[in-house]
């Protein structure tokens, strides 16, 4: 039972792009003959005739004897000619007949055409005559013609017989039928003509001289061999109904395949050869093969090399033909059997079967025979079979009829040498495949014809474009279409990295040069249209889109033609991966399908073209790039310093960047001075804040860490803000690298703002008599404000009252001032701490014995002086100073007593100041009511101070002065730093 193949197609081995059109359908050309000239079946037979270009066209079926017409294809492919023209064969004189008995006989001539360059050979196989030797009857015998521009009658076996009746077998000649079948074998110059009858016969001659001696395979003749050869072939019915030459064996001979039937109707194939007679030197007989003498098989019944097929009415062997199909140097036999029954259902749907060349001992066995089978009913697929390479890969297309198909329509498959080799050529088993299975197949068939396929003939590039043209006749319609073959071309597409073959993680992109490289394989111009498709697979990878697509119109000739593209591929990661790209090209087919005129330099693309090219790109570090490699940075949200006091926070970010590979294990550890952190998004350990890095860390990944510093009490002796990072690559080794950022504080001393006050005073003779004190004070009042934001601790404070005689004691209000005085100056070094928005008031104070000012007098006044210097840093570098100086001017006048003016004045302005302390006091007491309680205990002490201090002050000091520079609603706060508490205070 034989083995059914149609598994093996669903398999996706063959290329996605597939040529499966072979002839150019819409430009196709319609010989049809004279219509003038009275004709039928025009295109039953056919023949090319090389020299002139001319197609041999049989119409066996015009009127009683049938005619031949010639087309002569360059003047009609030029659309000079329009018709063929019948050849005049003139068959009443050549070849009289004799009707008596079968007045409506058709001769048929022209039912086979054999072609030469010199000659056409054409048979009217049912002509009719009379026996020289037997009046009585008449016989179809059959008879040919050759014409090379007249036209002349062969003298073949019917003269043979008219002239020597004996030299024929009387069986053989009853019927007729010479001529339904001929073949030209140039290689060994012979021609060979089938007798199609009950009895056949092969008769055969040097097609050289086609007119001269004919020999017959079975009349008799010296040579014993036609005896033998006619007693096998008695067994055969159609001996002969239809020959192919091809070398069949694998001993370079050219061999003939003559089909016929046996007495059961089963299809049979023998096999002739062509070889020089021993008995008459130099002249080439054709004998039938025999089988080896060595296969010890009874050689009665295995007497002749010979294949068979079992089927009965199959029609087995109605078509033959020879073709390579897998390109070994041997044909193979392809043998139609157009009336064989479908596989499952189906009459007459038929198959052609194709047996390998090779050996010549095993031609009939089973491994050798393959099967194309049809299914559509009464089709008669394998009427007619031809084959050339159209598409350049030197594996011959196969193009099969089925001139029944469709109610009698009929349709020519053009199957392709390529898929039938890959399919069911190779292998050691009998393969049978479904016609429609096939995927690289081009079907024919054309609604207006009957009978379309019936005849098909192969003719020579006609229009140099690499292959040959295909003529399909329709005798049911009386037309021959002919069509033009599109070449092809052999297309290689490539795609390889550009530069360096390797792929980094830190690379952004990388570039494949994509190509195309086209060649027509029969070096012919040629003009094609491709269009590539690109695509990455991978994580992270992508092509931008012009990049995606290209088109390519190539022109080209003999050469190859390569055209390349760069494809830019980014990729969105660092990390390593691998990326699958891949370039599809594809022509469109399309275009060329749908064109109404015909281009030569058109072709498609071969099946052996490489259309896809996908390569695989693996993405990965390389030597030291493997380690991960961080860095820490520090973005300030300041410039290059930080003015203190300017906010309450500071929100540094550290940055750590990974320009390496991926790490996993790396932390940081981060000590900070400065200020106080109040947000960081590590741990806290005791030797730091330890921060562990996201893991992985990827390639040119940064991970920020932000930390916010708590600023809100500045102090001037705040000088910077340091961050350490402790950066571990392995958070469990002790590799480390160190970072340090270092953000310097500003402060501005601007906001350190001093003032000084005195008031000269007068002094009248009365009051230095008055016994009742012995002293008077001058008061030099400073204030120091803080208007800033920043508490300013341990400013060094220099108050110095310029040495006087009249002076009896300096005293300097402030608390924890050293005295280094010394001849010229009393001199007190202080320090001093000032909140922000406070104020420090110093008085310096001068004690002037009454006694000493007349004496000490210059131009009736004292002069007392003094300043005060403040270093605002350390290095003394900003230092204010500020000078007072007062006069004690001495009047000599009225006493007192007798001044009465003066009295009320003094009154008055006693009770006005008495009036104004009052207010004050009631004043500042609503004031505090608002504060906290603390502070409100530390200015009530404040202002007993106050007094105590204004006591110690000249009666007339000016209260008033102070009051106003310290207004009421002033943010300012007077601290007295003679007050050891406060000052404790604000050392805080
Ligand atoms: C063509 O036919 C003529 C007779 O008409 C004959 O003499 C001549 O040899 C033939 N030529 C060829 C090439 O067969
Ligand atoms: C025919 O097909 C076989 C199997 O696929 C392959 O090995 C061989 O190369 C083909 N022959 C040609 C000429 O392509």
């Amino acid at each position: 039972m034989a083995e059914f193949y149609s598994v093996l197609l669903t398999t996706v081995w063959l290329p996605l792009v597939l040529a499966s059109y072979y002839f150019h359908e819409p430009s196709r050309i319609i010989l049809k003959p004279d219509p003038l000239k009275d004709h039928d079946t025009f295109g039953f037979s056919m023949g090319y005739q090389d020299g002139n270009a001319s197609l041999i066209v049989g119409a066996p079926q015009s009127n009683l004897i049938g005619k031949v017409f010639q087309c002569d294809l360059e003047d009609i492919l030029k659309n000079r000619a329009e018709f063929c023209n019948d050849v005049n064969i003139d068959v009443d004189n050549l070849a009289p007949y004799n009707r008596n008995y079968t007045p409506n006989l058709k001769f048929n001539l022209g039912a086979s055409i054999a072609v030469t360059s010199d000659y056409f050979f054409t048979c009217a196989p049912l002509w009719t005559t009379i026996p020289i030797n037997n009046p009585s009857k008449n016989f179809s015998y059959g008879t040919c013609f050759t014409y090379n521009g007249t036209a002349q009658r062969y003298s073949g076996l019917i003269e043979n017989h008219q002239l020597n009746p004996d030299s024929v077998h009387p069986f053989n000649i009853m019927f007729g039928g010479t001529g339904w079948r001929t073949l030209i074998d140039e290689v060994n110059e012979m021609l060979l003509v089938a007798k199609v009858a009950l009895v056949g016969d092969v008769v055969y001659m040097n097609s050289s001289n086609p007119l001269e001696k004919v020999r017959s395979l079975v009349a008799k003749s010296k040579d014993t061999n036609t005896d033998l050869h006619r007693e096998y072939l008695k067994n055969y019915r159609l001996f002969g109904n239809s020959i192919v030459a091809g070398n069949f064996f694998d001993n370079g001979m050219v061999y003939y395949a003559v089909s016929a039937i046996t007495e059961s109707m089963e299809g049979i194939v023998h096999f002739l050869k062509a070889r020089f007679s021993k008995s008459e030197k130099n002249t080439k007989k054709i004998y039938m093969q025999k089988a080896s003498s060595r296969s010890g098989v009874a050689r009665s019944k295995k007497k002749y090399i010979k294949i068979t097929d079992n089927t009965v009415g199959s029609m087995f062997g109605a078509a033959m033909a020879a073709a390579d199909l897998n390109n070994d140097g041997v044909s193979e036999l392809l043998v139609g059997a157009p009336a064989q029954d479908g596989q499952e259902s189906g009459s007459e749907t038929g198959a052609i079967h194709i047996y390998l060349g090779g050996d010549i001992s095993s031609i009939n066995e089973n491994y050798r025979h393959r099967e194309i089978v049809s299914s559509k009913d009464s089709s008669r697929f394998g009427s007619a079979i031809a084959a050339t390479d159209v598409d350049a890969d030197d594996l011959p297309e196969i193009f099969v009829s089925a001139p029944y198909e469709d109610d009698g329509v009929g349709a020519v498959y053009i199957l392709s040498g390529y898929e039938i080799n890959k399919t069911l050529i190779n292998g050691e088993k009998y393969k049978r495949i479904d016609l429609h299975k096939l995927r690289m197949i081009q079907t024919i068939s054309m609604k207006e014809f009957k009978t379309f396929g019936y005849s098909l003939q192969k003719i020579p590039d006609s229009n140099d474009n690499g292959c040959d043209e295909l003529a399909i006749g329709a005798p049911g319609s009386n037309h021959i279409v002919l069509m033009k073959c599109v070449s092809a071309v052999n297309i290689t597409v490539s795609a390889n990295l550009v530069g360096a073959k390797i792929v980094q993680e830190q690379d952004s992109n990388f570039t494949v040069k994509v190509c195309v490289s086209v060649k027509h394989l029969k070096g012919k111009n040629f003009s094609i249209e491709l269009k590539a498709s690109n695509e990455i697979i991978g994580t992270g990878a992508m092509i931008e889109v012009p990049q995606t697509n290209f088109q390519w119109t190539i022109t080209g000739n003999t050469k190859e033609e390569i055209r390349c593209e760069d494809v830019v591929v980014r990729l969105n990661d660092n990390e390593p991966g691998e990326y699958s790209f891949s370039t599809k090209v594809e022509m469109d087919e399309e275009k060329i399908k749908k064109s109404d005129n015909f281009n030569e330099s058109w072709v498609m693309v071969s099946p052996q073209s490489l259309m896809d090219f996908n390569f695989e790109v693996s993405r990965h570090c390389t030597g030291r790039d493997c380690d991960p490699n961080l860095n820490v940075t520090i973005e300030w949200t300041v410039s290059d310093y930080y003015q203190l006091g300017t906010s309450d926070t500071l929100s540094p970010v550290l940055q750590v960047f990974n320009s390496g590979n991926s790490s996993f294990e790396s932390c940081v550890l981060v000590h900070v001075s400065g200020a106080p952190v109040s947000q960081i998004g590590c741990g806290d350990k005791s030797d730091g804040y330890k921060c562990y890095m996201p893991r992985p860390l990827r390639r040119n990944a940064m991970h920020t860490i932000p930390i916010v510093f708590n600023v809100s009490q500045p102090t001037n002796q705040q000088k910077e803000l340091r961050i350490q990072v402790s950066l571990f690559e392995f958070c469990n080794q002790p590799n480390v690298k160190e970072f340090e950022f270092v953000l310097p504080y500003k402060v501005d001393v601007d906001k350190i703002v001093l003032k000084s006050s005195g008031h000269g005073q007068t002094i009248s003779d009365v009051e230095i008599k008055d016994v009742r004190e012995e002293s008077i004070n001058d008061a030099h009042e400073y204030l120091i404000v803080n208007e800033g934001p920043v508490t300013w601790n341990d400013i060094n404070l220099m108050i110095a009252i310029e040495k006087r005689p009249f002076i009896q004691t300096y005293r300097v209000s402030t608390y924890g001032c050293k005295d280094i005085s010394n001849d010229q100056s009393a001199l007190f070094e202080c320090s001093l701490n000032l909140r922000p928005h406070a104020i420090v008031k110093v008085i310096a104070t001068s004690v002037i014995q009454k006694s000493k000012i007349v004496e000490n007098l210059k131009d009736g006044k004292l002069q007392v002086a003094s300043h005060l210097t403040l270093s605002l840093d350390h290095n003394n570098t900003v230092v204010r100073k500020t000078n007072l100086t007062t006069f004690i001017i001495w009047q000599k006048e009225l006493s007192l007593a007798q001044n009465k003016q003066l009295i009320i004045f003094l009154a008055v302005l006693g009770a006005l100041v008495a009036l104004a302390l009052v207010i004050f006091i009631l004043y500042k007491m609503e004031f505090f009511k608002r504060k906290e309680k603390t502070r409100l205990d530390a200015l009530k002490k404040e202002h007993i101070r106050r007094k105590s201090i204004k006591r110690t002050m000249s009666e007339d000091a000016n209260e008033e002065d102070l009051d106003m520079e310290v207004e009421d609603d002033s943010p300012f706060e007077i601290v007295d730093m003679s007050d050891p508490v406060l000052q404790q205070e604000s050392k805080l």
